[in-house]
């Protein structure tokens, strides 16, 4: 039962958006606020396997208030892209390592691990059904997420016997107001995100609900994300809210906070590694301290910070503000490297350059 369905039924939605309304929704999405007419569904019980695999039409669950995910967490997520092709066609970056991390995240809750190749036959199946709600327009993209919740009734605290696996569909424009803009981030001293042995690594709800004070924070200061720093000596930089995060200093190299568990193995991050090291320049995978960063920028060593991830692709860090800290990186704008690397990217996803990597997976 561990294979589950075969192929997933389609039920189409009998009331999809009129194609105008669509048309005029693609003008100006934002982010995560506009929908597509189709979910997939796929249901897990214990005993029975993965069943009941679905393309049905989008609409709201009917959950009893005893289910368990509303009490104690148990939720994980994913987030990936299906990208407009030039001749037309639509494509997936990397669904693969997405499928992959969306297993080591069940697995850390605890939760049943969806077999990788019904993931990525559940999103391949959306983005066919949904492909005219791909934009079109450059940076824009049709933003996939797929989640997992547990759904047995119970208010005992163990791992669910039984979960809803879905994806739903957001087209989407650039992540931060501004688009290619530097952003400015807070500096986290409060708060912490992750610390050694806890779910850090893991792509689960209860993260982003922890992070969520310091958010509001970072935007009273009027910043745009939050950095934290490890849970442990509070001195070296992990990762953003939402992001991975990466240094570009005078003599051309890279440097990026190595995965010790504690952050979120970006994919985006591992292909810029992969891209950087092909353009011939040097990647260090080491620990970055907040003091080290504040001397670096001062001194001019550091050049440019970036800030990655499917959502934002690649944006550029201009300014950090924290209560013992504030400085300016570069010019406070984006830098070569990082424009040039946040090219490289997109191009790829784009269909513009090769696909020596195998990275993109056709529709
Ligand atoms: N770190 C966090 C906390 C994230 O939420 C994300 C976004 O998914 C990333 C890093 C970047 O991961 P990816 O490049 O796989 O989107
Ligand atoms: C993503 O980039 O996919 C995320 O999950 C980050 C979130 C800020 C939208």
């Amino acid at each position: 039962s561990d294979s589950g369905p075969q192929t997933l039924v389609f039920e189409r939605n009998s009331n999809p958006v009129p194609a105008s309304e669509r048309e005029a929704l693609l003008q100006n999405p934002g982010f995560g606020r506009v929908f597509t007419d189709h979910m997939a569904t796929i249901r897990y019980s214990e005993g029975r396997g993965w069943y009941d695999g679905k393309i049905e039409a989008r609409k709201p669950f009917n959950l009893d208030p005893a289910t368990l995910v509303l009490h104690y967490a148990q939720e994980i997520f994913e987030g990936m892209k299906a990208y407009r092709l030039p001749d037309g066609g639509a494509t997936l970056f990397r669904p693969d390592a997405n499928a992959r991390r969306f297993r080591n995240s069940a697995t850390r809750l605890a939760m049943a691990p969806l077999p990788e190749e019904l993931f990525v036959e559940s999103v391949r199946a959306l983005v066919k059904v949904d492909r005219d709600w791909i934009p079109t327009a450059d940076g824009a993209a049709l933003y996939l997420r797929p989640f997992m919740i547990a759904t047995e009734s119970l208010l005992g605290v163990k791992p669910s016997a039984d979960y809803l696996y879905c994806v739903i569909a957001s087209s989407v424009g650039a992540y931060f107001k501004g688009g290619a803009s530097a952003v400015t981030i807070w500096l986290s001293e409060n708060y912490t995100r992750a610390a050694p042995g806890g779910t850090g690594e893991a792509k689960c709800g209860g993260n982003y609900a922890a992070s969520l004070s310091a958010q509001a924070e970072a935007t009273r200061e009027g910043c745009d994300q939050v950095v934290f720093l490890d849970a442990v000596e509070r001195r070296f930089v992990e990762e953003l809210g939402g992001m991975n995060v990466f240094f570009v200093f005078d003599d051309g190299s890279l440097q990026t906070p190595p995965l010790t568990g504690t952050i979120l193995p970006g994919i985006t991050r591992d292909s810029l590694i992969i891209l950087a090291r092909e353009l011939g320049l040097t990647v260090r995978e080491e620990p970055y301290a907040i003091d080290q960063w504040q001397a670096d920028a001062a001194s001019g060593r550091l050049r440019e910070a970036f800030a990655c991830g499917t959502a934002a692709v690649v944006t550029p860090i201009g300014k950090l503000k924290g209560s013992k800290h504030s400085f300016t990186i570069g010019d406070g704008g984006a830098g070569p490297v990082t424009t040039r690397l946040k090219s490289a990217l997109l191009d790829i996803q784009n269909g513009r350059a090769p696909d020596q990597h195998g990275w993109l997976d056709r529709l």
